[in-house]
């Protein structure tokens, strides 16, 4: 199949796409992601073959309104409606219980059910056309990094996916912060733009974080987000050690540290919300280019760079 590449004023397209059951995938404020009709059991399915993905590692569905909320949950908490009027359209996932009449397909055999309504123009006007809810990963094959740019999708899935609509550069640049709210403590189980800082105020509760790996939760699989090249998280003071043994590493840096001719340097910023917006980008132009290895100089280890360090945590080889 040769994957077409829609304008974002195409939006038609996209749909009769997924009205035939096919796979688009389309920008979000995130990540792109890999989107199929989620009340279509057979596009679904569709998702697991291209990416590659396990079966049992569940989908987030994605709304335009809350209104749809109860098509897909058994009840809707008090928390998930006060978090909705904060943070909805954004980059927050909830977790519910699930509908009874909804796929284990999407829930990876879960009784829960993931939800997020986007905040991104394309995403909102191809759900709301559509009609009914996109089930949508990340659009990139299973264990890699997440897309944030149209081309960065058709490096792993170009020729299996039908279309892809290009809405340029994503403006967050990492994936939605997950939040379970089916337990008495809510628990963040994937960190994100959306903080608990941030929540808590909201829920006027103490929201719990997952910081270590958890089998049971598939989206916290150890090895994850991985670019091709071998990625090692270190101090500025080890990389100023390796780079002299050393001949042909890239290293991404926010400090200030004398250029070598042997590596190549791709500078950071120091901010964390401009971090994470090229964070994704800059590992697939590393994976572009020739070097054996990637040297990524720690983030602070500050409550907003949470995500940050959770990602590049995964991406990392022990
Ligand atoms: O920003 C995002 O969330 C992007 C954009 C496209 O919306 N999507 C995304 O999807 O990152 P994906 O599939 O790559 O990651 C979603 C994570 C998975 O790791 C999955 O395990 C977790 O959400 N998840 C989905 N349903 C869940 C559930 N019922 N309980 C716990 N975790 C769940
Ligand atoms: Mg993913």
């Amino acid at each position: 199949m040769k994957t077409k590449i829609l304008k974002s004023s195409q939006i038609d397209e996209a749909v009769s796409f997924l009205r035939n059951g096919e796979l688009v995938a389309l920008p979000t404020e995130t990540v792109y992601g890999l989107a199929a009709d989620a009340t279509n059991e057979e596009a679904v399915s569709k998702i697991f073959s291209a990416k590659g993905r396990p079966s049992d590692h569940p989908l987030i569905v994605h709304l335009d309104s809350f209104a749809k909320v109860i098509d897909w949950v058994e009840e809707i908490p008090d928390s998930a409606k006060k978090l909705a009027d904060s943070f909805w359209p954004g980059p927050l996932t909830l977790i519910f219980r699930r509908k009874k009449t909804v796929s284990y397909l999407i829930t990876g055999g879960l009784e829960t059910i993931a939800l997020r309504i986007p905040k991104h123009p394309i995403a909102l006007r191809v759900i709301e056309k559509l009609g009914t809810a996109v089930a949508a990963p990340s659009a990139n094959a299973h264990k890699r990094t997440s897309p944030t740019k149209p081309e960065h999708v058709l490096k792993t899935l170009s020729g299996k996916i039908a279309a892809i609509i290009d809405g340029g550069g994503c403006s967050i640049g990492l994936e939605s912060t997950i939040i379970d709210i089916t337990r008495t403590t809510p628990i963040i189980l994937r960190p994100g733009a959306i903080t608990a800082l941030m929540i808590e105020p909201v829920l006027n509760i103490e929201i719990q974080e997952q910081l270590e790996h958890q089998e049971k939760v598939p989206g916290n699989m150890q090895a994850h987000y991985q670019p091709e090249k071998p990625l090692f998280l270190l101090s500025i003071e080890e990389i100023k050690r390796r780079i002299k043994q050393e001949n042909n590493v890239a290293i991404m840096h926010y400090s200030d540290i004398t250029r070598r001719k042997n590596a190549t340097h791709y500078k950071m910023p120091k901010d964390k919300t401009e971090y994470a917006r090229v964070l994704y980008e800059t590992l697939y132009s590393i994976d572009s280019t020739h070097v054996d290895k990637i040297f990524v100089e720690k983030p602070p280890f500050r409550n907003e760079w949470l995500d940050i360090n959770d990602r590049l945590h995964k991406a990392s080889s022990k």
